[in-house]
């Protein structure tokens, strides 16, 4: 390496040279983007991490820095003194903000050689996401990549900023604790001081912000990682960020009004067009009967219709078995789809197999009347009706699923949104905010034959509704409150139980005796007895929000370092085993046998 390396003193970053720079000394340094040689001129585009800029090596003028460039290959990290010129006439690249200028190098100097690098460094790269994953520092230096990551540090400061001006305090919590309410499966830790013990790592901070608020805190929020071993998709990670809040002293308006404020605010940091305030509003119940699902996607219309009274006791099985034993029978009308084919229409079949439901029964509306493997079962008279209240005209193409009510709309509800997706009914630049509120306290487990919480156990019930707990659970709402972005969960929370009586009828419900009670959440508890007051709060998905506002199609795009969909680290080799003595330690034996079958 030079010598004379310590003397270079970066003066400015490639990516932000531009035509007021022209004149100038500069020195750059970074990584050697590309590189080409004319013969006599070569020409390297110098790339950190806010852009590119052209570099330009002339034998004649500079013979020794020439001599450098000759060497430097993709990816070297490589610093260059020179001075910044217009681009002659015709050279200008208007695609890049430095492309009107280039660097007359009159020094270059390499600072570290580079292996060619595994996938090239290009922002259209048809690379295998394992192999990104296990050299992700170098697909990290991709420019989408860099861009968001830091329009994620830019939405966490305008949170912070946000919250702080609104009077909350960020408060850390722990990481080793046990076993928190939300229903997923633990990561354990096993405690070497305390053998056979285990910490859980947090699956959110929900009960330490409840017990800030015991202590008077009044407003306090973190941005925090939270762990839940549930099965992975797209928009799950083990490791997962929130935006975690807890407010005192308020109501379900309060928490609403200032966690608009703050979507707002990171909406505004992001650059996005302002969000019309207060969000719309949906009930559970009317998200699952206009959309079939309680995160619905209100970018598009498609709206289904409920058909059970019209279809009672009809000839056709299909219909009259499910609705006799308590079901409901969803429609919803696919515009101009009547000429789907045999092979499309038995796809939406599996589709909606898939999603759980038994079948699917279709209606092809033509200027001759309504063709369907059904018809002869349901008569003009229904079949005119069904029409007229999915609005069927001729070309339309009905969909009916007949089940469980929760599954008929559910089943339906994910149709609708597949069809939306490919009949490209949505407006993918549209942001549909909705909170959905009013979700059921309880729901029931039928393998397990008892009454679960929806959110968690220390959410309050709407106080209209508190009488019911005891002989009609299914019927109480619960102070609870999703928020919803394009039919995706960003965010939710709770106005919570703050008396102690109420928790006690809560568990009850829930079947949990008070020694389970105890045992699980003793210290929550007890505190409820000193002196709790009304509070409430909410939790955001950070990833989810910045991967909505960066256009990424996974939260893995959003993350520095994510895991695979088999939970593991590509790069570091995590989880990994773990040498004897180790376990040892913590007086554990590992039976292999069970180690095998997940
Ligand atoms: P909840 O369980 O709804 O609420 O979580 C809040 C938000 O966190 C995000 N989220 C996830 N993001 C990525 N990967 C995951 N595995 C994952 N799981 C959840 C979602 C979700 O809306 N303590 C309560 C909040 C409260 O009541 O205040 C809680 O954790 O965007």
């Amino acid at each position: 390496m030079s010598a004379s390396m310590g003397l270079l003193k970066r003066t400015e970053y490639c990516g932000l040279l531009g035509p007021q720079h022209v004149g100038e000394p500069v020195v750059l340094m970074g990584w050697v983007h590309r590189r080409r040689d004319h013969g006599g001129l070569i020409f390297i585009d110098l790339r950190d991490r806010e852009g590119v800029a052209q570099t330009v090596f002339n034998p004649e003028f500079h013979p020794e820095a020439h001599e450098v460039a000759h060497r430097m290959r993709a990816e070297f990290v490589v610093a260059i003194r020179g001075r910044v010129q217009a681009r002659p006439p015709g050279t200008v690249n208007t695609a890049l903000p430095s492309g009107a200028i280039e660097v007359v190098v009159e020094e270059a100097q390499i600072l570290n050689e580079a292996k060619p690098p595994v996938f090239p460094i290009e922002e259209q790269t048809d690379v295998a996401e394992e192999t990104r994953l296990t050299y992700r520092y170098l697909d990290l230096r991709r420019p989408s990549m860099l861009r968001n990551l830091r329009l994620r540090h830019k939405v966490s400061q305008a949170i912070r900023g946000y919250l702080d001006r609104h009077g909350f305090v960020e408060v850390e919590t722990p990481m080793l604790t046990r076993s928190t309410p939300e229903g997923a499966r633990d990561y354990l830790v096993p405690s070497r001081l305390n053998p056979g013990e285990f910490y859980a790592l947090p699956q959110s901070p929900q009960l330490f912000k409840q017990l800030l608020m015991v202590a008077g805190m009044d407003r306090y929020y973190q941005i925090v990682r939270c762990f839940r071993d549930e099965d992975l998709r797209a928009d799950r990670q083990p490791e997962f960020t929130q935006i975690d809040m807890e407010l005192s002293f308020v109501d379900r308006e309060d928490v609403l009004e200032v966690t608009e404020g703050l979507v707002a605010a990171l909406f505004e940091a992001a650059g996005k067009p302002s969000l019309p305030r207060p969000f719309p509003r949906l009930t559970y119940a009317e998200a699952i009967d206009r959309f079939g699902l309680d995160a619905p996607d209100t970018r598009f219309g498609m709206e289904l219709a409920d058909l059970t009274e019209m279809l009672r006791g009809v000839e056709a099985k299909a219909f009259a078995e499910p609705i006799a034993q308590g079901g409901a029978v969803k429609g919803m009308n696919v515009k101009g789809c009547g000429s789907f084919s045999r092979t499309q229409i038995d796809g939406l079949v599996e589709c909606a197999k898939g999603f759980g439901a038994k079948g699917l029964a279709w209606f092809k509306v033509s200027a001759d009347g309504i063709q369907s493997p059904l018809a002869k079962f349901l008569g003009p008279t229904i079949l005119k009706r069904l029409a007229e209240r999915l609005n069927g005209e001729a070309g339309d193409l009905l969909l009916l699923i007949a089940d469980q009510p929760m599954t008929a709309a559910g089943a339906l509800g994910r149709l609708r949104v597949k069809l939306g997706r490919e009949l490209k009914l949505i407006d993918e630049s549209a942001l549909a905010v909705t909170w959905v509120i009013d979700f059921p306290l309880l729901e029931y487990n039928p393998e397990q034959g008892r009454w679960q919480a929806m959110h968690h156990p220390f959410t309050s019930p709407l106080d209209e509704d508190l009488p019911l707990l005891g002989d009609d659970p299914g019927k109480v709402r619960a102070k609870a409150y999703d928020l919803v972005v394009n039919g995706q969960e960003l965010g939710g929370g709770s106005i919570r139980i703050h008396r102690r009586d109420v928790q006690s009828q809560m568990f009850a419900a829930l079947g949990i005796g008070e020694d389970e009670a105890r045992a699980k959440f003793g210290f929550l508890l007890e505190a409820l007895e000193y002196g709790a007051p009304p509070h409430g709060g909410i939790a955001f998905g950070l990833d989810r929000i910045i991967a909505l506002l960066a256009g990424a199609t996974s939260i893995r795009d959003v993350i520095a370092f994510p895991k695979t969909q088999k939970a593991q680290d590509l790069m570091t080799k995590a989880p990994s085993s773990v040498d004897s003595r180790q376990l040892r330690d913590l007086k554990i034996k590992l039976d292999l046998d069970v180690k095998g079958s997940p």
